[in-house]
């Protein structure tokens, strides 16, 4: 097993966060995972695993074994007669795979397009976009159980998924997953109920709405490459329906409870802090939801940046956001 002392992480997260890992480790193949397991248990050093590196807040100094997850592959396991099965290794990159499965003539994960991260990291906070989650397509996933030693299959039930949730987020670092098994109908209609999508005509193929889901997120959120974001920062907040109906003038989305959500992003504006910038850290100017880089930012700019967002929101709308990006 190879490994790195002192990994620079500030390219291995899409915040470009300033970041050094103890050590790491390139995983390619699931074999070294018990031996991993065995020396981070020895060293002391908790292990923990990176995708994308698109939803997470590091450290300055991580002492950890820190995972770069790599495991590749996809296939179109089965054809069944309502669908088409493909797996993909968890360090497939999440656009190309998307992009393959319509090449391949496989539609239905259109308005998933390009969303930062790998195809592992997809499941543990179930991403979502215009109207799609991947819980509508997902069919089962392979996770190494750390504790236990073994390979177990999940299906949708044992994942508890939920809006930005799932079982994994509740035991984080517990189960590493290894690939993910998609359902896709071969009966396919364009999901167009979703701002944005809705002008798009009743023609169209699933490769024109993932170009078109593609410029529409460019038209919204900065490229992580150019300026560092780990996308929408918080979720956005379910709150009861009279709550809600206090807020004048908030965009609100009605959910099967009664309940409904507000958007994150329209409270921060509402509080002045679009565009807004503290130290190297700030909200992006067109979508104040997204806490952008602007160079040379540490985990501790984001999290001042964060804890003054959370206030001005407590104090204005007496409402709590939850930070979305996982903390490591
Ligand atoms: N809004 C504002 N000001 C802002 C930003 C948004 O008033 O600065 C308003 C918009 O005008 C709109 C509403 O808020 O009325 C919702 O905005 P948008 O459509 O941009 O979606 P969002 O709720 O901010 C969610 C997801 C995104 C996903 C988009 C599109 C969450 C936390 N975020 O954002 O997911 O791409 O919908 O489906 O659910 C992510 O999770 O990282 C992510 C980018």
């Amino acid at each position: 097993m190879d490994m790195i002392s002192d990994f620079d992480l500030t390219g291995s997260n899409t915040m470009g966060l300033k970041s050094f890992a103890r050590r790491a480790v390139i995983v390619d193949d699931p074999t070294i995972l018990p031996a991993l397991a065995r020396e981070s248990a020895a060293s002391g050093l908790p292990l923990y695993f990176l995708g994308g590196g698109s939803n997470v807040v590091l450290r300055e100094r991580l002492e950890a074994i820190v995972a770069l997850m790599r495991i590749g592959g996809r296939k179109v396991a089965r054809q069944t007669d309502t669908h088409s099965i493909v797996t993909a290794g968890a360090g497939e990159n999440w656009h190309d795979f998307v992009a393959w499965t319509i090449a391949e003539d496989m539609p239905g994960l259109e308005n998933l397009a390009g969303i930062p991260g790998t195809v592992g990291a997809a499941p543990i906070q179930n991403i979502g976009a215009y109207g799609a989650q991947l819980s509508d397509f997902f069919l089962s996933l392979e996770a190494y159980d750390l504790q236990g030693g073994v390979v177990r299959t999940f299906d949708a039930q044992d994942c508890r998924f939920g809006y930005r949730q799932s079982h994994f987020k509740t035991e984080p670092g517990r189960h590493v997953i290894l690939s993910v098994t998609l359902a896709l109908p071969r009966a396919w209609r364009p999901k167009r109920d979703y701002a944005g999508l809705d002008q798009l005509p009743e023609q169209i193929s699933a490769r024109e709405v993932l170009d078109h889901v593609v410029a529409l997120r460019a038209s919204k959120l900065p490229d992580w490459r150019v300026l560092g974001n780990a996308g929408s920062f918080f979720h956005n907040p379910v709150v009861s329906a009279e709550k809600a109906a206090e807020i004048a003038g908030a965009p609100r989305y009605p959910q099967p409870d009664g309940t409904m959500k507000l958007s994150a992003g329209w409270l921060i504006e509402q509080c002045g802090l679009k565009g807004f910038r503290l130290g190297p850290a700030g909200t992006y100017d067109r979508h104040a939801l997204v806490l952008v880089n602007h160079g040379g930012a540490t985990r501790t700019d984001i999290a001042a940046l964060a804890a003054h967002i959370r206030e001005k929101v407590r104090d204005r709308f007496d409402v709590e956001l939850v930070q979305e990006p996982i903390e490591l």
